[in-house]
């Protein structure tokens, strides 16, 4: 059988994407108890970062240490990545060496060439094109307060962004509606908007794309790698993509707020939302460790 990769979330089904949610709850539940769970053991894990991560590195580092796996962290900077060695012959060595391989990258097109090359198993921990491992933790989050999403309706307020994308994704697999609310200019992908169709809605009004959601989310308006742009991006959302109090009022009295983190209070969102009782920001970020040990076990074939 050829090799899976998950360089977005459409390299699953939908049926192996809801699979890996429910999973992901029973990993934290197992974790909770205190019980131990070692399906990987004798597996490494390699990760490649050629962006900063907080979240993206330490669950992926702690996850495989809780399968009883390994990690191994692996900076451009200190590898012959960063003098030219061609990312093709990287992927062929490594996965010589590795189990599995997570990436985050600036171009969406070095996972497919790295993935095109790889004996094992690519992870996506971001690309400019997409984030697919938020969207696992972020649809367990929702799973876990408001139950199945199919049906629902999602408010996207801001950069039609890679987490964009991975939203219209999820919308498109698990048949909710979403609705994007960007300034003109910051529209997302339309290859992206295409593939969505049906469940896509590009609009520049926040207040009409968060009336009755039942979730609302946003992102940062410069991601990394648009340092330079950031005084620009600045002026363009300023005056109106900030989530704050005014614009969840729009949303479903029972709505959540979700943001991938990092956020900047004061500018796409509020203090109040970010920190206020409609956020669970912190169960997100906490679900990225369960939701990826899922996803390790599914790729490497341990358990679904
Ligand atoms: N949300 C997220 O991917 O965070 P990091 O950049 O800290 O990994
Ligand atoms: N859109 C952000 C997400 C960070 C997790 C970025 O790419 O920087």
């Amino acid at each position: 059988m050829s090799v899976r990769h998950f360089l977005t979330l459409r390299d699953l089904t939908a049926d192996e994407l809801r699979r890996i949610i429910t999973r992901a709850g029973e990993l934290k539940a197992i974790h909770r108890r205190g019980d131990r769970h070692t399906p990987l053991q004798g597996k490494t894990l390699g990760m490649i970062f050629e962006k900063s991560s907080t979240r993206t590195r330490v669950s992926f580092e702690v996850g495989m240490a809780q399968l009883g796996g390994h990690a191994l962290f692996l900076s451009p900077r200190d590898t012959q990545l960063g003098r030219g060695e061609p990312v093709e012959d990287t992927a062929r060595v490594l996965s010589r060496m590795v189990d599995v391989v997570m990436i985050r990258t600036f171009a969406h097109e070095t996972l497919e060439r790295f993935s095109a090359h790889s004996r094992v198993p690519v992870i996506n921990g971001l690309s400019d094109d997409v984030h697919p491992c938020q969207l696992l933790a972020d649809l367990q989050a929702y799973h876990e307060h408001r139950g199945d999403i199919r049906g629902r309706t999602v408010a996207w307020i801001g950069d039609g962004n890679n987490m964009c994308h991975s939203w219209i994704n999820a919308a498109a697999l698990l048949d909710f509606k979403l609705r994007v609310a960007c300034p003109k200019g910051y529209e997302p992908d339309a290859r992206f908007v295409e593939a969505g169709a049906g469940h896509v809605e590009i609009m520049q009004d926040p207040h009409a794309a968060a009336a009755g959601a039942d979730l609302v989310t946003t992102d940062v308006w410069a991601s990394m790698g648009q340092e330079e742009e950031q005084a620009r991006r600045a002026a363009a959302f300023a005056a109106d993509y900030q989530v704050d109090a005014a614009l969840m009022a729009q949303a479903d009295p029972q709505a959540v707020f979700m943001h991938c983190l990092p956020a900047h209070r004061g500018e796409e969102v509020a203090a109040e939302v970010i920190d206020g009782p409609q956020s669970v920001v912190w169960d997100e970020a906490e679900n990225r460790l369960h939701a990826q040990k899922a996803l390790l076990e599914f790729l490497l074939g341990a358990y679904i």
